[in-house]
């Protein structure tokens, strides 16, 4: 048998409602906060994905999935959204009309890390990205944005961490002062790290070896190097999430696995899933949109880990289990054609509706209908046919009551769509 791709999933039925759930009410709040929804293709030249995310990140030196086209061209299943919605804002000059926008995208990004709990080779975001606002009160409204769905979609126990990354002014005295802490302790750095700490030393600060981490206890702290506009921008971010009842962590380890990062950066993080533990990534990249060839726009966006928040929801599977509204239980040939017009115009109105097509007995046909947990049966055989009426059982209250077959579907419908939008 042909299995699976390791680190790939199945969302099967069961599985996919919450999935649906969680996705329209992600779309409903976001369009409320002004969001609109943008789609992107899976697959962008590798060369984007590279001067965006960063050649020494750990995305892009070790986990992309690349491969040459038939023109030999290098393409990559893309591991994140933010760098393909920026090509897209530049692309059809979406900035041309007004320079603020909002999007939101969703779908399956990929990754070739190592499997294992809250960790997948296709994993699927939840995207959006602001462009053209400047104010860090946009960056505390993402915040509040994130608290508010995942209160709505039940999930507890989250936390809040927010640092600074500074802009292209500060960074490089804090970088001087990184380097040399780091220079003093080569001898506990990963080969990686090694050379990361000459080209990118802020990479090493994610690097999750223990002795890496264990040489940056000393590290400095890129708070204490913000320039003046930084440190405003950081401070009127708290305020406003003070102002926001949002509870907050600053972190002053934030730096998070991607290059485009100035000023705010955040994570939501959860004590669920052990070493996964942030279900949200996001932060500001000012300088992206030019780097990238468009205008100087800043930007602001997060990533939510789908299939994170699929596991630390207190919402159940079983909370969005599809029963029939009604099973048709039809015997004999004739009794199965007219059912089968009867069961067309039901789930055309409607109405969820399944239908037996095999020769079983009424006894096996009721056990199936008590197994679908549907909520009516409706009977219809021969002899029903003669009588002109068929027989519906309401599967709760086991109540029967025989229909006339003139007028059938209006009646049956008009019982049902009472019952169910009761
Ligand atoms: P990221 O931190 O790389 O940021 O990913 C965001 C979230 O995606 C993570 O917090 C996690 O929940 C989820 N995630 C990442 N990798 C995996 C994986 N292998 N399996 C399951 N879930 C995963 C970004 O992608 C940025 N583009 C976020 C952003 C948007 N920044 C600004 N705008």
């Amino acid at each position: 048998m042909i299995q699976l791709i390791r680190g790939f999933k199945d969302i099967l039925p069961g599985e996919v409602e919450l999935w649906q759930y969680i996705e329209s009410t992600a779309r409903s709040l976001f369009e409320d906060f002004g969001f609109r929804e943008i789609r992107i293709p899976i697959m962008e030249r590798t060369e984007l994905f590279a001067r965006s995310i960063g050649e020494d990140t750990d995305i892009v030196e070790k986990e992309m999935y690349t491969f040459a086209d038939r023109k030999n061209e290098l393409i990559t299943l893309r591991p994140e959204a933010t760098a393909s919605v920026v090509r897209s804002y530049i692309q059809h000059k979406l900035y041309a009309d007004d320079p603020v926008q909002k999007f939101y995208t969703i779908g399956p990004m990929f990754r070739r890390e190592r499997p294992q709990k809250g960790r997948y080779r296709q994993f699927y975001q939840i995207n959006a990205e602001v462009f053209g606002i400047d104010s860090p009160f946009i960056d505390a409204q993402l915040i509040f944005m994130l608290v508010k769905l995942f209160s709505r979609l039940s999930v507890t126990d989250v936390e809040a961490h927010i640092n600074s990354l500074g802009c292209p002014e500060c960074r490089p005295r804090f970088k001087e002062a990184l380097a040399e802490v780091l220079s003093a302790a080569t001898e506990k750095l990963c080969s990686d790290c090694v050379r990361r700490s000459l080209r990118n030393p802020l990479r090493v600060m994610d690097c999750k070896v223990p002795s890496c981490r264990e040489a940056m206890t000393n590290a400095p702290a890129i708070i204490d190097f913000l320039c003046s506009e930084c440190r405003l921008h950081f401070e009127t971010v708290k305020q406003a999430l003070e102002k926001l009842k949002i509870p907050f962590v600053i972190d002053k380890r934030l730096v998070r696995g991607l290059d485009y990062y100035t000023r705010t950066t955040f994570e939501i993080q959860t004590s669920y899933l052990g070493a996964q533990n942030a279900v949200v990534g996001g932060g500001r990249y000012n300088g992206l949109v030019k780097a990238l060839g468009g205008p100087d726009q800043p930007a602001v966006g997060f990533a939510i880990g789908f299939d994170r928040l699929v596991e630390i929801t207190g919402l159940k599977n079983a909370d969005f289990k599809q029963n029939p509204d009604i099973f048709i239980a039809a015997m004999g040939e004739n009794g199965k054609a007219r059912a089968f017009e009867w069961a067309c115009a039901f789930a055309d109105s409607g109405i969820k509706t399944e239908m037996d097509f095999s020769d079983r007995s009424l006894k096996s046909l009721m056990k199936r209908a008590d197994k679908l947990s549907a909520a009516y049966v409706l009977m219809v055989g021969e002899k029903e046919l003669e009588e002109g009426a068929v027989v519906l059982r309401d599967m709760t209250t086991k109540e029967q009551v025989s229909i006339p077959l003139e007028n059938l579907v209006e009646d049956i419908k008009a019982k049902i769509l009472l019952t169910t939008n009761a």
